[in-house]
């Protein structure tokens, strides 16, 4: 969409790093320096991986990042991971944060600095009672940063012929209303090929249906920003 976007990883797993075949092994620092290590800016261990996408990769380094923060009070664990979130985010249109599912801390902490949050929600009946308590957990942190809102739930896997999937889409909607982006991911092998080739689906195969569909989600995050 002609945006600027730094992609973070804030997966100690490492997921959106590999995606992109970024190997850390030969790499100096990776996000855990980045925010942590004084002497290290988080602007300075970004990759370009391609289309103008540049990625803060992370490994299993990260994982100690619960750690140090466990042994800091709130307000400076807050205070740490939003200074180095906030000072990149001047050179870009958009920061995308990828958090692990569950709420720990560093993903506590990386809300802190959030203005928006995308929930992705694979389309089942019982992924619908963690969507509730993701809300409310949301609406938790918003004591402490008030600027936190829920730009949208985005519903993947998609498989338009059950009824299954029909039903919940129903539920969500009646749930939680405008919240649900009115486009929603199918369910495609195309994705697991993009990963394959390291590229994003916008690469890999740009007239697919699976592309026009996340094009469909970029123009609704831009419209709600
Ligand atoms: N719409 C889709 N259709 C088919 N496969 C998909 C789709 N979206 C994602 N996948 C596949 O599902 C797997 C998990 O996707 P992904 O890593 O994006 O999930 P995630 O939400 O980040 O998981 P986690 O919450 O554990 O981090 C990947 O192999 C990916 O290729
Ligand atoms: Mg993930």
């Amino acid at each position: 969409m002609g945006q600027s976007v730094l992609l973070v990883d804030m997966d100690a797993r490492g997921d959106l790093t590999s995606y992109f075949g970024v190997g850390t092994d030969d790499l100096e620092a990776t996000v855990y320096e980045g925010l942590f290590d004084e002497s290290v800016e988080l602007g300075e261990i970004v990759v370009e991986v391609g289309s103008g996408l540049e990625v803060a990769p992370a490994d299993i380094n990260l994982a100690g990042a619960t750690l140090l923060l466990a042994n800091m009070e709130f307000a400076k664990r807050q205070q740490v991971v939003k200074e180095g979130l906030v000072e990149v985010g001047k050179s870009y249109d958009f920061v995308l944060l990828d958090l692990p599912p569950g709420l720990e801390l560093l993903s506590v902490a990386a809300l802190g600095a959030a203005d928006e949050v995308i929930i992705p929600q694979q389309c089942s009946f019982l992924a619908l009672h963690g969507l509730r308590q993701v809300q409310n957990s949301i609406e938790r942190l918003q004591e402490a940063n008030q600027k936190l809102r829920i730009c949208g739930i985005l519903v993947t896997m998609q498989d338009r012929r059950t009824v299954h999937h029909r039903e919940v889409i129903g539920m969500m909607r009646e749930a939680f209303g405008q919240l649900v982006f009115e486009t929603m991911i199918p369910q495609t092998i195309r994705f697991q090929d993009a990963a394959i080739a390291h590229q994003t689906i916008m690469e890999y195969d740009p007239s697919s249906e699976a592309a026009k569909m996340y094009r469909a989600v970029a123009q609704e995050v831009l419209e709600r920003g």
